[in-house]
């Protein structure tokens, strides 16, 4: 008897073709409350799970006793209770290393428009707002050559890293759970305290993943620990900082400026203020959200996947 497989994220056909021609396959698109009660039906004679961009509970799992391996096509495993995995001996398999350039490039996105306002300003050209050379009521601010704090130093971190060095002669300072001297000899990084960090750096770039011990890590002091011109950027995930704290701070010019492609509560809701400030750059959660990168994320979470179903070694596992 074929092994049976929940998707709950559309997959591109060659990969859903893959999984077919192995398991009995049941299909989410995707999980909204109208078919939440069938998902979780579905889950009840489940082997393997696979799906993204959902949070999955513990009573969701609870009723489903045949479970081996959660598939997640991402590289965040926060969605899911890590010791409730390892407690029932579940594998929990997500997608590191295919998309640290994309996602680092978004974060570079995000430091040059929020520095030089670049959505702002191609707003008011578009908007016909454009009538004369402009003055230094539309400047921005120079990334070349300013400090680059980066509060976490894994994968991501470095691409950034090696890009805010080698591309824009950006000093580094970093702080991490520990130093890592290959970043240090490589891009003359340099390993501080975060309230160094915070004082020092022009960007703040948070570079870590959400768990229990980093939720809401940033917040009022951390902002006011910063200088005013900061520019605070997050790409990580939006439960990492207090978002009340982060809007006061833009509000009140504590710090110059954010650029956020993740929030407390995603979609971000429309009447969130974050939405009215100018200073603000808010993009959609992009970070991996190319064409390449997305698929080498689905492949790679599918080969995981059928390797923990066949009991063969699974290449990526946080759990
Ligand atoms: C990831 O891979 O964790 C991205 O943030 C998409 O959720």
């Amino acid at each position: 008897m074929k092994q049976r497989v929940v998707v709950y994220k559309k997959l591109p056909e060659a990969l859903a073709q893959r999984l077919q021609s192995e398991f009995d396959v049941s299909w989410f698109d995707r999980v909204t409350e109208a078919n939440r009660a069938d998902f979780i039906a579905a889950l009840k004679t489940a082997h393997g799970m696979i799906g993204a961009s959902l949070p999955i509970t513990n009573a969701m799992l609870e009723g489903a006793p045949e479970l081996k391996i959660a598939s997640t096509i991402s590289v965040g495993v926060d969605n899911f209770d890590l010791e409730y995995f390892r407690q029932r001996g579940l594998m929990l398999a997500h997608t590191p290393g295919v998309l640290t350039e994309a996602t680092a490039d978004t974060i570079f996105a995000l430091i040059l428009s929020t520095a030089r306002r670049v959505v702002e300003l191609a707003g008011y050209v578009k908007a016909g707002q454009w009538k004369g050379s402009i003055g230094e009521a539309q400047f921005g601010v120079n990334v070349h050559g300013k400090t680059l704090g980066l509060i976490g130093m894994g994968r991501i971190g470095s691409a950034v890293a090696r890009r805010a060095h080698h591309g824009f002669g950006m000093p580094i300072l970093y702080h991490n759970t520990r130093p890592n001297p290959e970043t240090e000899r490589e891009l003359d990084a340099r390993y501080v305290s975060k309230e160094e960090l915070l004082a020092q750096a022009d960007f703040v770039c948070l570079m870590l993943p959400l768990t229990p011990a980093t939720e809401r890590m940033i917040g009022a002091r951390e902002f006011g620990m910063m200088k005013r011109s900061a520019i605070f950027i997050n790409a990580s995930r939006g439960r990492i900082v207090d978002e009340a704290a982060l809007i006061r701070a833009l509000q009140d010019k504590t710090i110059y400026g954010a650029g956020l492609d993740v929030f407390e509560v995603e979609p971000l809701p429309v009447e969130s203020p974050l939405l009215t400030l100018s200073n603000v750059v808010a993009l959609p959660h992009i970070g991996s959200a190319t064409h390449e990168t997305r698929l080498a994320m689905a492949e790679l979470a599918v080969t995981n996947l059928i390797a923990g179903l066949r009991g063969e070694p699974v290449p990526h596992l946080a759990v």
